[in-house]
C-alpha cells in the first residue's frame, strides 16, 4: 500500500542521514524482524552495511539456506557466515537444565558475534570503505519492544531473546533501530515490499535458542537431525492444508530421554516419542491448543513414523497455555 512505501522510503532516508558515510553491521537471527531490519538498511546505504550469520546448528531444515541463499539473493547484502556449529554442540555437551542451556546458547552466541564484529571492525571481513570505522549496530526492535523496554535505547545490546546483556568497551556501537514505530504486521507488509521471501517475511516466531530448548534431554547432533526431520514434516503439512497463518506457532518436541516401544512389521522397535504442540495466540502470554483437523494430524502421524526412524510415537499436546506454556523448556 502506499502507507508501506513512504515508511519504507522516510525510513530509508532516515537511516542515510543517521549513519552518513559509516559503516555497519547487523546480526541476523533467521527471524522476520533483523531481516527486515536489515534489507532496509541495505536498501539505504548498500556495501557500507555487513550482515552476520552465526549459523549455531539449532536452527529449522532449510533455514539456514533461506539466510544464506534467499535472503541475499533478494536483498544483495553482505553476508558473513559463521560456522559455529561445532562450537554450540561442545558448549552444549551433556546439559540439560532448560535455563542452563538458554545462558549456553546466548553466551555462545555473543562470543561468536563479537569475534566475527571483531574482524569486520579491523577490516577483515568488511565490506564498504575500510577506512570508514564501524560505528552503527542495526536492531530488529519493534514498537511493542520499545514500549516494554520502557523507550531507552541505551548501549549496544543484542536483542534480548538471544538472552545477552551489552557488549564490551571496545565493541560499543550507536543503534540503528528502523523499525522502532512499527508493529508486526507493518514489519510484514514493508519486508514484502522490500521483496523478501515469504518464508522470511511469515516465519512463526521462533525462539532464539532454537531447537535447543525443544529436544527434552542434552543436545546431540543426532538428535537435533531427528528433530529437524520431524519438524520439517509438520511444517510441510500444515502448509500444505492452508494453516500457517491460523497458528500462532508448532513447536515439534523431541523427548529425547524417553524411549517408547513400537511395532513395525514383525519386530519390535524402541525409539522416541515426538509431541506435537501447534498453539493459537495473539500475543504469547496465553495460549490454546490449536484443534487441528484430524485428517492433517493423521499425515503428520504417520509420514513422521514412516520417514523418521528413531520416531514411534507422536502425541499432540492438548494443554492451554496457562497452564502449560508454549515451549516444552
Ligand atoms: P513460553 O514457552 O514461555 O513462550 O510460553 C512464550 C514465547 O516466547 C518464546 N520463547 C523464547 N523466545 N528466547 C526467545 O527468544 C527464549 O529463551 C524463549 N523461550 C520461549 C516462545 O517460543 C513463545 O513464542
Amino acid at each position: 500500500s502506499w502507507t508501506m512505501v513512504n515508511i519504507a522510503d522516510e525510513s530509508i532516508e532516515a537511516v542515510r542521514e543517521q549513519v552518513g558515510e559509516k559503516r555497519v553491521i547487523c546480526a541476523l537471527s533467521g527471524g522476520v524482524d533483523s531481516a527486515v531490519a536489515a534489507a532496509l538498511v541495505q536498501r539505504a546505504i548498500g556495501d557500507q552495511l555487513t550482515c552476520v550469520f552465526v549459523d549455531h546448528g539449532l536452527l529449522r531444515k532449510g533455514e539456514p539456506e533461506q539466510v544464506e541463499k534467499d535472503f541475499v539473493a533478494a536483498t544483495g547484502v553482505n553476508l558473513h557466515v559463521v560456522d559455529a556449529q561445532e562450537r554450540f554442540l561442545s558448549a552444549l555437551d551433556g546439559v540439560t537444565d532448560p535455563e542452563r542451556k538458554r545462558k549456553i546458547i546466548g553466551r555462545e552466541f555473543i562470543r561468536v558475534f563479537e569475534e566475527a564484529a571483531r574482524e569486520i571492525v579491523h577490516g577483515g571481513a568488511a565490506a564498504g570503505d575500510p577506512a570508514e570505522p564501524v560505528e552503527f549496530l542495526v536492531q530488529g526492535t519493534l514498537y511493542p519492544d520499545v514500549v516494554e523496554s520502557g523507550g531507552g535505547t541505551g548501549a549496544a545490546n543484542i536483542k534480548s531473546h538471544h538472552n545477552v546483556g551489552g557488549l564490551p568497551e571496545d565493541l560499543q556501537f550507536e543503534l540503528v533501530e528502523p523499525l522502532r514505530t512499527l508493529f508486526k504486521d507493518e514489519v510484514r507488509a514493508l519486508g514484502e515490499q522490500l521483496g523478501l521471501p515469504a518464508e522470511i517475511v511469515w516465519r512463526q516466531p521462533f525462539p532464539g535458542p532454537g531447537l535447543g530448548i525443544r529436544i527434552i534431554g542434552a543436545v546431540t547432533r543426532d538428535r537435533l537431525d531427528i528433530l529437524r526431520d520431524a519438524d520439517a514434516i509438520a511444517r510441510e503439512e500444515l502448509t500444505r492444508a492452508g494453516l500457517d497463518r491460523d497458528i500462532w506457532q508448532f513447536p515439534v518436541v523431541l523427548l529425547a530421554d524417553v524411549r517408547s516401544v513400537g511395532v513395525q512389521g514383525d519386530s519390535r522397535t524402541y525409539g522416541h516419542p515426538i509431541v506435537l504442540r501447534p498453539v493459537t495466540s495473539e500475543d504469547a502470554m496465553t495460549a490454546d491448543w490449536a484443534k487441528l483437523p484430524y485428517d492433517v494430524l493423521q499425515r503428520i502421524s504417520t509420514r513422521i513414523t514412516n520417514e523418521v526412524r528413531e520416531i514411534n510415537r507422536v502425541t499432540v499436546d492438548i494443554t492451554s497455555k496457562p497452564p502449560g506454556t508454549i515451549e516444552w523448556e
